[in-house]
């Protein structure tokens, strides 16, 4: 049975580490918990979903070139972000409205990014307030803004991370306009968190108020939604800490290019000057993996952590995250490396995609096997 508030449908108690098996069991569990508005919600993407699918197109685009003999018993999977230990160079991505993929929302999400070892960037699109979020984030928690007031209400809003900890703030840049998902205009689904309250300072936000963020205030600064060399120059000319590649998942402007087919430029031109991060459809090991391999010091992950929330809360995130990281260790010993961090562009190759790309061709295993 649905549930008008939450689009969730009832639970299934078996434990998460029996359950699924395969990251694609998540896939398929979430599917039938969400109600369908909220299920077209997460999966899609804007107009002609061209942005989506190109960011599978270029994982896609990439083979491996695997070195062989190198005993390797010991496999080191970790991460590092902003001086922070990561148990794997993942970033739960911030979504907006995480209850309506589970009632907890940012704190289910934080609750298992916290007993995994993972940072959550948690959007301010939600109902939770940080505070409450905080509680549960030993030391894991950023916060993800999307300017909804002037200077004062950012002032706050900064105020407000430091106070819960947070270890880093992000500025999300590449939403000036809410875009068209016509999954949700064509159901006439009017999502209750997107009132607009505010919208106009997004559409106003500019360099001058990264300038202004980084003169007044001690905490790191990501940008997430650079999608050029230019602007990742920009950035790192106002001393911005963490350069966020991403196109939103293909949520935002249409056709642009695959996050992973930017990234080397973007890698290229910040030149060591600021960390580095890429999302848009990381959901394999191999795909982590690649994004490493290109020069990312970490990924961020939305759709698919979704599943796991939905499919069965912090366990159920915990346990995507466990499956993920079991692809990353063996994908590394695979490439002949005993750390990830040693995984390099040597390791990769261009290559003809052998699929079409969409939302999750990453699991061509989805209804193969009905549970
Ligand atoms: C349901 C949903 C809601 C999102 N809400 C936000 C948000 O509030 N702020 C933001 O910066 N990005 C938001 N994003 C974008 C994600 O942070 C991330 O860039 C994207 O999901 C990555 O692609 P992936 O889903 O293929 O992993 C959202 C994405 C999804 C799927």
């Amino acid at each position: 049975m649905s549930s008008v508030v939450s689009g969730m449908n009832e639970a299934d108690n078996t434990d998460p580490s029996e359950r699924f098996l395969c990251l694609h069991e998540i896939v398929e569990a979430a599917e039938q918990a969400l109600s369908e508005n909220i299920w077209n919600y997460l999966r899609g993407a804007t107009e002609t979903e061209t942005t989506m699918k190109r960011n599978r197109q270029a994982l896609d685009s990439v083979a491996f070139r695997p070195r062989v003999l190198n005993d390797m018993r010991e496999v080191a999977v970790g991460g590092r972000l902003l001086g922070k230990d990561l148990a794997l160079p993942v970033l739960l991505a911030p979504v907006g409205s995480l209850e309506s993929f589970e009632p907890g929302g940012g704190k289910t999400a934080m609750r298992a990014a916290a007993e995994f070892g993972n940072a959550l960037m948690l959007s301010n699109v939600g109902s939770i307030p940080i505070e409450d979020v905080a509680a549960e984030a030993d030391g894991m928690l950023i916060s993800a803004l999307y300017k909804r007031g002037d200077d004062g209400w950012l002032d706050e809003q900064v105020q407000r991370a430091k106070d819960a900890k947070c270890f880093a703030v992000s500025l999300t840049v590449d939403s000036a306009y809410y875009s068209r998902r016509e999954r949700d205009i064509a159901a006439r689904f009017v999502k209750p968190w997107r009132a607009g309250a505010g919208a106009d300072w997004q559409a106003a936000l500019n360099w001058k108020d990264v300038e202004r963020f980084k003169e007044r205030y001690d905490i790191p600064l990501i940008l997430k939604g650079i999608a050029t060399a230019e602007d990742a120059v920009m950035a790192v000319e106002r001393g911005v800490d963490v350069v966020y590649v991403s196109n939103h998942g293909g949520r935002q402007l249409d056709h642009g290019r695959g996050s992973l087919d930017v990234l080397p430029e973007v890698v290229d031109a910040v030149a060591g000057r600021a960390e580095i991060v890429v999302d848009g459809s990381i959901q394999r090991g191999t795909d982590l993996v690649k994004a490493i391999a290109l020069g990312a010091n970490a990924v961020g992950m939305g759709r698919l952590f979704c599943c796991g929330l939905a499919a069965a809360g912090d366990a159920g995130v915990v346990r995507m995250l466990t499956l993920l990281r079991d692809e990353v260790r063996t994908a590394v010993a695979l490439l002949g490396e005993n750390s990830l961090s040693d995984v390099r562009a040597s390791h990769v190759h261009p290559a003809a995609p052998v699929a079409g790309p969409d939302v999750f061709s990453a699991f061509p295993l989805i209804g193969a096997y009905p549970s």
